[in-house]
């Protein structure tokens, strides 16, 4: 239901919300669930042809929440507008319920760990392709919020189709760690199980000690020996993308 007053529920709620900037963010926030307590667009006409046009599961619920503002009041909210000028907030999933999902068994789709990683927008990009692939989670450990603006920005709203959360090396989830690197058996000799843990390394050095200490298997994407390594998330597809073409749950779990 629109907020009964979205520029006050706005200010209330930003710092402890989840900014969803931008029309294909707000859409994929709803498909995936997110309690969503107030949206705010500078055309409201607009933002429901745009759900017409693209998204009509997700125009009904549009329709209820969005509260029409100034565009100076829209421009005070959100700091960097989206061209679609649309954004809303978002309850950020509770810890407890993202433990929840990532330790259930038996587990249908693996976990991706971002071990340290340093880049906002790899993060985002993962956590896109999670949500694409219908992992079971991304897990970082390190210093990155996994729930940073900019990285559920490159997210595009996909953080509720997944669970997103940051744990230390001990905290991981159960089931066999597959640690990825070069150095690794050829991946296309290994299938990879339902409850595979993926770990990535960090762009800047690779896996920690401590995760390296973890790892069950290891194994390495395709490369020409001159090359030294791939981009993180794109190693993260191909990764999932082995998982899914061979034979991984996921033909049934979306
Ligand atoms: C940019 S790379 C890290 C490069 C880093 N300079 C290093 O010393 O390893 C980030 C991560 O992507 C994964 N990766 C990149 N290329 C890979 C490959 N050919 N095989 C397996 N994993 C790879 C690894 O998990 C790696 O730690």
């Amino acid at each position: 239901m629109t907020a009964p007053d979205p520029v006050g529920a706005w200010h209330r709620l930003a710092e402890t919300s989840v900014l969803l900037d931008g029309f294909h963010a707000l859409k994929h926030a709803v498909r995936f669930g997110a309690g969503i307590p107030v949206a705010v667009t500078v055309d409201r006409g607009a933002t429901l042809a745009l759900a017409d046009e693209l998204a009509p599961d997700v125009r009904d619920t549009l329709d209820a929440l969005l509260a029409e503002v100034p565009e100076p009041t829209y421009r005070s909210l959100v700091p960097r507008p989206h061209p679609t000028t649309v954004a809303a907030l978002a309850v950020r999933p509770s810890r407890a319920a993202n433990l929840e999902k990532l330790a259930h068994t038996p587990r249908t789709a693996p976990v991706v760990v971002l071990d340290n990683p340093r880049n906002l927008g790899n993060a985002g990009a993962v956590i896109r392709l999670a949500a694409g692939f219908g992992a079971t989670g991304v897990v970082t450990t390190g210093t990155l919020d996994p729930w940073h603006p900019t990285v559920v920005r490159g997210g595009a709203g996909l953080h509720f189709a997944t669970a997103v959360e940051r744990l230390t090396v001990d905290e991981l989830p159960s089931g066999p760690v597959f640690a990825l690197d070069p150095e690794g058996d050829d991946i296309r000799g290994t299938k990879l199980p339902d409850d595979a843990v993926l770990a990535f390394g960090s762009e800047r050095s690779g896996l920690s000690a401590g995760l390296r200490a973890r790892a069950d298997h290891w194994v390495a994407l395709p490369m020409r020996p001159q090359v030294s390594s791939y981009n993180l998330a794109t190693s993260v597809a191909m990764t999932l993308y082995h998982w899914s073409a061979t034979g991984g749950a996921s033909a049934g779990a979306y």
